[in-house]
Parts: C-alpha cells; sequence; structure tokens
C-alpha cells in the first residue's frame, strides 16, 4: 500500500484494509462488473495466460482499490501499487515495470494524474511489453530497448473523462462502477460488523446504508462511528432506534447528502434561483474544481433525483425544493 490517499489516517488504512474483501464472492453489488472481470480471470487462468490490461473508474469509495487486489488474488500473482502522481519521470516508470514477474499486477491508482510524457512512454509497455531507456549521457547518450515480462496494467480513475482516447483503447475492458443501492450497502454494512464482531440487526444496518451516499466506504466509517455510540449509549447493540441519533449528531441527515452535496444544492436554489446555471459558475460559487463536481458530486445527486443537467446547465428538481422546505416553482422548464 504505498500511495493512499492522503486524507486517510494510518487508523483509518488499518480499518479499511480489515473489511476488505479477498474474493470475489464476499464483494457486494457491481454486479456487472464483477461478473465480466470473474469471467475474464477464469479464461486468462484457463489458457495460461496474463490477465488483459484493466480500467476501474467511479467516485472514491466504491470499490476500485478493492477490485484490483481481488484481481491479483484470484490470479495469484503479485500486485504492485502506485498513483499517478507518484510517477513524474519516465525512469520511475522503467524502475517500476522491469521489477515485475510475468503475470503481476501494476496498479497505478488515480491514473487520470500521470504526466502525459509517462502515459505515452506506457503505450508500447501495455501492447508490446517493451521500453526503450536511455543510457548514457551528452554524445554517447542511446537508447537501448528493454523487453518486459508480460504484466497486468490496473489502472483506477475517478475521472475517466481526463484520460486520453488512445490511452483508454489499450485498456482490454473498462469497467464504470455505480452508486450501490440500500440493499448491497446494508450487506456490506452487515459483513464488515461481523468482521469487527458488532452486533447489528436489519433494520439499524439498513438506517446506516441509506446514509452512507450509495459508498461502502462512507457506510464502513459511520459503522465504526455508530459502533461508538452503542458502546457508550446502548449496550453495545445496533438497532435502528440507535443508529438514527448517533448519525443525527454528526449532522447526517436521512439522505446521507455530504456537506459539498447540501452547499451545492442550496447554492443552486439560493443563489442561482433554481438554475439552469453553468458548470463554472457553479464550479465558482461552491469553491471546488469543475471535474470534481461533474464526476464525484454530480452523478449521487442526479441519481438520488436532485439535479438535473440540461443544455442550459444545472437545474434543481421539484424534490430539491422539498428537500430544503421550499414550494417548487409552479412550472418546471423542461
Ligand atoms: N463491493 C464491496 N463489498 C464490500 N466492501 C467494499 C466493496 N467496495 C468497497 N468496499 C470497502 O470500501 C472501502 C473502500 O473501497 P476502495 O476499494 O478503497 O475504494 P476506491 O479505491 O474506489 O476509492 C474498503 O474498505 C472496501 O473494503
Ligand atoms: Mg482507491
Amino acid at each position: 500500500m504505498d500511495h493512499l490517499p492522503d486524507e486517510l489516517t494510518r487508523v483509518d488504512q488499518a480499518y479499511e484494509i480489515s473489511l476488505r474483501p479477498s474474493r470475489f464472492d464476499d464483494y457486494c453489488g457491481q454486479r456487472k462488473v464483477t461478473e465480466r472481470l470473474e469471467l475474464m480471470v477464469a479464461a486468462a487462468r484457463g489458457r495460461g495466460e496474463v490477465l488483459d490490461h484493466v480500467l476501474l473508474s467511479g467516485p472514491p469509495g466504491l470499490g476500485k482499490t478493492t477490485l484490483a487486489y481481488i484481481l491479483g488474488e484470484q490470479m495469484e500473482v503479485n500486485v504492485r501499487t502506485t498513483s499517478g502522481p507518484a510517477i513524474d519521470k519516465a525512469a520511475d516508470l522503467a524502475g517500476l515495470l522491469t521489477g515485475l514477474e510475468r503475470g503481476d499486477i501494476l496498479f497505478i491508482d488515480e491514473i487520470h494524474r500521470l504526466p502525459r510524457s509517462v502515459e505515452e512512454y506506457l503505450y508500447s509497455a501495455m501492447e508490446d511489453y517493451v521500453i526503450d531507456i536511455m543510457i548514457d549521457q551528452g554524445p554517447n547518450a542511446r537508447s537501448v530497448r528493454l523487453n518486459l515480462p508480460r504484466f497486468t496494467l490496473v489502472g483506477a480513475t475517478t475521472r475517466l473523462g481526463l484520460l486520453t482516447a488512445p490511452f483508454r483503447s489499450r485498456f482490454g475492458m473498462a469497467n464504470r462502477l455505480d452508486y450501490y443501492n440500500h440493499t448491497d450497502l446494508a450487506h456490506i454494512v452487515t459483513r464488515s460488523a461481523d468482521l469487527l464482531k458488532i452486533s447489528i440487526d436489519q433494520e439499524g444496518a439498513l438506517e446506516i446504508a441509506s446514509r452512507s451516499r450509495g459508498t461502502p466506504r462512507i457506510a464502513n466509517n459511520l459503522l465504526r462511528w455508530v459502533r461508538d455510540y452503542a458502546q457508550i449509549k446502548a449496550d453495545s447493540h445496533i438497532s435502528r432506534d440507535v443508529a438514527d441519533p448517533a448519525l443525527a449528531m454528526l449532522d447526517i441527515d436521512q439522505h446521507g447528502l455530504d456537506e459539498m452535496d447540501k452547499r451545492i444544492l442550496e447554492c443552486i436554489l439560493h443563489k442561482f434561483g433554481g438554475g439552469p446555471v453553468g458548470l463554472s459558475n457553479l464550479a465558482v460559487s461552491v469553491g471546488e474544481e469543475q471535474g470534481t463536481l461533474e464526476e464525484v458530486h454530480e452523478p449521487y445527486l442526479i441519481q438520488e433525483g436532485y439535479l438535473r443537467r440540461s443544455p442550459q446547465g444545472r437545474i434543481a428538481t421539484p424534490l430539491c425544493y422539498q428537500r430544503f422546505g421550499l414550494k417548487p416553482p409552479e412550472t418546471e422548464a423542461s
């Protein structure tokens, strides 16, 4: 685990790793993606071949890193982890690639942040399993071609739109992860509770699930908080009646929207009269990057029916007005 996101502390990392499923069977939800990957693994193994390159995309916390490790486990190969921003020169990448054994997985997290020069350098490695490296300097400088073992590149990104078409096309399979429904998330909460020996009932798990923004990482983090709350206030058992006040104490509302979600919606409602408002205006108003709004925050708000994208910009839906105790305008432009 060389490069986890900065915001995760060591304790968080240990907690997260302890809950990480290592087999497809323990990975809840995302059936479309896991069925494809399982088939790909079975086929590659059946032929004794190396797994094709795989791209995983989707908002943070949905299970991309977990899938990369499951692939390693199922293929019985090593997984070497790095991240886009950690590789700033082609030489760094050459070092990683030449250290791989046949079949190994090179997992590059935040792959959209690879410098363009490194990305282009990766092409020949992905396609032909060769790289050219420069040796010596000055008049003696020359390029030498190195053969690499066959390997699998697994790339993860929250920002699929930032990958160039030539790069994307070099992956054998691209998979997009979606937000989880409440049932799948409740399974994940129950599974985590089992692993941590926390007593929880179905309704307690569903309560946490429905307030987790469709995201396993958030669900697991909320479980940790509710466990503490239950220990102090409720004989260590988590039911709905325990989970609800515990989450209210964190200012997590019934709908599980986070601070930025609320800020975005309130901004559209109050500053822009419900919209339509263009992405760039909205981004400046809430103080967030356009791309992050578009690929991290908006998908959830759209899925939950609070927000609509139109050619003129973002529009608050009647549900959004209701959610903030406002009356929707009579005629909603459609
Ligand atoms: N489908 C799943 N089933 C069970 N746990 C999951 C699932 N997806 C993610 N998790 C858990 O959520 C946490 C975050 O997952 P991770 O793979 O790190 O997300 P990402 O890399 O997409 O940000 C991990 O602790 C992982 O165990
Ligand atoms: Mg990750």
